[in-house]
């Protein structure tokens, strides 16, 4: 592929023509895909309505371009190592040819059960081979993926089967994680009571628990696909038709579902996957992430099976048998490629060196980090015994919404600085506006980050609900896409992520809304008033403290109480929202007009006890001394 960067000064070069002559340095890359049909129209767009498309008049299909133009020449290449969760249980590599026979054989199975173009497929799988599979194999037919995080509640999973009227969820009956298992078919029975649109379930058996199936709606996935034709016609897609919706939270209101179209997608997740990690050939690629999540999406499922890689898909957890699994993987499959989030650093961190130093990592030649700031002894960690001081350490900042990675070192081409995610990828112009939305051009003052030009990947809607996406993201500053992150830019150009601005906190890497978390207390029968922030966290980057008034506070024990309003946030959302703390306040600190301040409550979660600022217009000062007394 003719997409690859090879210096910084091409760098350079390619960056200046993507920002005089946006159109001609995309077509460009786009010509390097195969097209059923050539787009017309480069780019339309405007961030007022907003409205953006890219090559409008083509038409494609994606797995066109992920499978079948590679068998010709790499048919027998692994596109997936699948690690499984117990080191001692059997791997499974998978090939193109392989890989392209299975993806045919369930879109024949689900267009036998009747998708079509278009209809909506929920995805709630572990990381298997079977999830890739049902991914591509919605793409290949031309229905729109919605995969929900298999961590997810089954009130979390219906609210998003439900938003996107899915007809078909795609589960298994459970799934192994670390020394653990867990049912996932219960959650999706339950989750079904309240959902109306749902025709058929597909169960994938992984762990033999013999599940429940409920007669005419539940099909066993491998009996399903058995006897299913090999071949499978790839669905003509106009380059703006829907790829996926993925759901992500925001400061307000439920998760909301972020889409992805056919072309723009394509184009730059291949585009930034060959060039942030300066992928050739033959290299061993692994992304840790979940599929669940964006980054799964573009960098274990879509990037590199685009550019015809290959990938490590790992089902269990970086602690199982021990701390010292990801090093043991990446020397099993001489990883060449590395990419985690700070979070599974700062944790094995902690777990001293002879677990890493056991491990051949000698294979390493980039390391990248993604999905939160990393700090500069997490990052110092990482590049001096893991990357061996070898191994450019890519900071990738980008978002659910951008589709791809939007600001990075480009592998070992570009300078690096601990902390700084770095330089735009060409295509994408990031500007910093202070509070009344006028560009910042002095270096190192923070200000929001926005991105003044469409690049391909760009969220285009809020599924069902495009006014949502307009208030989001193009209101707050005219003509810009907010991306809620607050960022600095140093002398040479380079960004720092800072962190949201929003009340969107970030959890070991997973974004969670305030008002979420908050939605779920307040389900509780004892919470009457709830104020969820984030508070720094060694490991976890953020940690959830929650503020809540309780009835009956002084019958019942503190503790019990506590554990009762985790579990409520483990049923309304998952247990990977539940809060690190939660303190059992008499009242919550107001304003006059009844606002909560959440600005002081942010301090003490912090550890402040009396520099508060402003407050002037708290109703009851005392509320707050009272809380600071308490406070953990
Ligand atoms: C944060 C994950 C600092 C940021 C791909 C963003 C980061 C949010 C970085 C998106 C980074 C992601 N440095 N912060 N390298 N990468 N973030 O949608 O606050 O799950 O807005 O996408 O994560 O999270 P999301």
């Amino acid at each position: 592929m003719a997409l690859r960067i090879k210096s910084y000064e091409q760098y350079q070069i390619d960056y200046q023509k993507s920002i005089e002559n946006p159109t001609q340095f995309w077509e460009g890359i786009a010509n390097t895909f195969t097209w059923k049909k050539k787009w017309e129209n480069t780019l339309d767009w405007e961030f007022t309505t907003p409205d953006v498309k890219w090559f409008e008049g083509g038409s494609l299909n994606i797995t066109e371009n992920m499978l079948d133009r590679h068998l010709k020449k790499n048919g027998d290449k692994v596109a997936f190592h699948w690690e499984p969760n117990d080191p001692c249980a059997p791997n499974k590599s998978i090939t193109y040819n392989e890989l392209y026979t299975e993806v045919c054989k369930m879109a024949n199975a689900l267009k036998s059960l009747g998708v079509e173009k278009g209809d909506r497929i929920c995805i709630y799988m572990p990381m298997t081979l079977e999830a890739v599979v049902s991914i591509i194999a919605c793409a290949r037919i031309g229905a729109v993926h919605s995969i929900v995080f298999a961590g997810f509640s089954s009130n979390a999973l219906s609210d998003r089967i439900n938003d996107a009227k899915a007809k078909i969820v795609i589960t298994s009956d459970g799934l192994n994680r670390g020394a653990k298992q867990v049912e996932l078919k219960g959650m999706v029975d339950t989750a079904l009571e309240t959902c109306k649109s749902i025709e058929h379930v597909i169960v994938f058996n992984c762990i033999d628990s013999g599940s429940n199936m409920q007669e005419g709606r539940d099909l066993n996935y491998h009996a399903l696909i058995a006897d299913m034709p090999e071949h499978c016609e790839a669905t003509e897609m106009q380059s703006e038709d829907l790829l996926f919706i993925l759901y992500t939270s925001g400061s307000t209101g439920k998760p909301k579902g972020v889409v992805h179209t056919c072309g723009g997608y394509m184009v730059y997740t291949s585009y930034s996957f060959e060039n942030v990690f300066q992928h050739e050939g033959s290299d061993v690629f692994w992304c840790t992430a979940d599929i669940g999540w964006i980054t799964g999406h573009s960098y274990i499922v879509y990037g590199p099976l685009l550019s015809g890689a290959t990938s490590i898909l790992f089902e269990g957890v970086p602690t199982y048998p021990d701390c010292g699994r990801f090093w043991a993987i990446c020397e099993k499959y001489k990883v060449n490629q590395f990419y985690t989030a700070p979070t599974a650093i700062r944790s094995l961190m902690g777990e001293g060196l002879d677990v890493v130093n056991k491990y051949d990592l000698s294979n390493l030649k980039v390391i990248g980090s993604v999905g939160e700031p990393i700090n500069e002894e997490a990052w110092q960690w990482y590049f001096d015994n893991i990357g061996k001081g070898n191994c450019p350490v890519v900071d990738t900042w980008w978002q659910t919404e951008t589709g791809g990675i939007m600001l990075s070192g480009l592998g070992d081409l570009s300078p690096m600085k601990p902390t700084h995610a770095g330089y735009p990828l060409p295509g994408i112009q990031p500007v910093l506006l202070d509070g009344d939305g006028n560009i910042i051009e002095e270096n190192e003052q923070e200000g929001y980050l926005c991105i003044r030009f469409p690049w391909p990947s760009m969220i285009r809607t809020t599924y069902g609900d495009h006014d949502r996406c307009k208030n989001v993201y193009f209101s707050n500053y005219k003509g810009y896409y907010f991306t809620g992150d607050g960022a600095k830019r140093d002398v040479d150009g380079m960004y720092r992520i800072i962190g949201r601005v929003d009340d969107v906190i970030n959890v070991s890497g997973h974004r969670f809304g305030t008002a979420e978390i908050e939605d779920a207390i307040n389900t509780n029968e004892h919470a009457i008033e709830s104020a969820v922030v984030g508070y720094p966290h060694d490991i976890k980057g953020q940690g959830i403290y929650a503020y809540v008034v309780v009835n009956a506070a002084n019958e019942t024990d503190p503790e019990e109480m506590r554990k009762s309003l985790i579990e409520s946030v483990s049923q309304g959302i998952g247990k990977i929202a539940k809060p690190d703390k939660i303190q059992i306040v008499t009242g919550l600190p107001k304003t006059r007009s009844g606002k909560i301040m959440r600005r002081i409550l942010r301090k003490i979660a912090e550890g402040e006890k009396t520099n508060f600022g402003d407050t002037s217009t708290l109703l009851d000062p005392e509320v707050v001394e009272l809380i600071v007394k308490e406070s953990f």
